[in-house]
């Protein structure tokens, strides 16, 4: 088990703490999480447990890149971190403070189909208000524009899916090189192959195998194995139902990504079956 190394293992084993080589920067809801815990399976990877929010949190970037740094989980010195915090991906400043960190960074962004995305966006959304005994809209209420009965391009978890509009912004600093692109959808039935991609892309011997993964029907996910002892599942929030939502609305969502994801396509070059 990794992580929450002891004073006598910092000094004994020489661990330090480093910057990220690489960052999962989004898509919120897109699987962020269970990519970095799945990463993490790597014996060279470790991974910052917390998001850090530290490129789009103003408040936190002025507490400079040391302050970063000491967030980062101790590790031996030929390890990787990975931080993941998705408002990375949709934060107009963000692009351009990495860029000055490190030119050079790897960036992961892994996406779902975007309507889909978008419900699960909302559901942890009227989740948060439920907990606060608020109520709160449907989600075709804020999904759609009253006047116009078209989408509403205004609503965040909308604006959140149009992926490539996202996408362009980071491409001023980094070249499409630099990004990996992962399909959220096959991590969730099959993540291993999606895994490989991604040990290839950061330049790791294959190490997760599919001794690291079992299907846990309980929870009806992919659950972690690090080893004989140590086994475990994502959190209950992780997986919500979601609501049904009225097929013409989601009519309406395909139709309304369909061009964006074309071009998504075509500037990523890696293609999804998405309506
Ligand atoms: P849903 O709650 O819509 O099902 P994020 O970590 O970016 O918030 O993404 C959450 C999503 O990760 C969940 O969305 C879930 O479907 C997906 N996911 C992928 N692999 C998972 C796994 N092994 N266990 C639980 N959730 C997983």
């Amino acid at each position: 088990r990794k992580g929450n190394a002891t004073k006598e293992q910092i000094l004994l084993h020489n661990l330090v703490q480093q910057l990220p080589k690489a960052i999962i920067i989004g898509v919120r809801k897109g699987g962020t999480r269970a990519l970095l815990e799945m990463l993490n399976l790597h014996p060279s990877v470790v991974k910052a447990s917390q998001e850090i929010h530290f490129f789009d949190n103003d408040e936190n970037y002025a507490k400079g890149i040391e302050w970063y740094r000491k967030k980062m989980p101790f590790s031996h010195p030929h390890q990787i971190t990975i931080e993941k915090s998705p408002a990375y991906f949709i934060t107009d400043e963000v692009p351009e403070r990495i860029y000055k960190m490190n030119s050079s960074i790897k960036l992961l962004v892994i996406v779902r189909e975007p309507t889909t995305r978008a419900i699960s966006d909302y559901t942890q959304v009227l989740e948060g208000k439920e907990r606060k005994n608020k109520t709160y809209y449907k989600f075709e209420k804020l999904a759609m524009d009253a006047n116009t009965c078209e989408v509403n391009t205004k609503y965040k978890a909308v604006r959140t899916s149009i992926y490539t509009k996202h996408l362009e912004r980071w491409l001023k600093y980094f070249p499409i090189e630099q990004f990996h692109i992962v399909d959220g959808d096959r991590l969730i039935t099959e993540p291993l192959p999606e895994l490989q991609l991604v040990e290839k892309f950061l330049n790791l011997p294959p190490r997760i195998s599919q001794y690291n993964l079992y299907f846990n029907a309980t929870r009806g996910f992919y659950c972690l194995r690090f080893n004989i002892v140590f086994n475990k599942c994502l959190a209950g929030s992780k997986g919500r139902i979601h609501p049904e939502v009225d097929p013409s609305v989601i009519t309406k969502l395909h139709k309304f990504f369909h061009p964006f994801n074309q071009k998504f396509y075509q500037i990523t070059g890696r293609t999804f079956n998405w309506p």
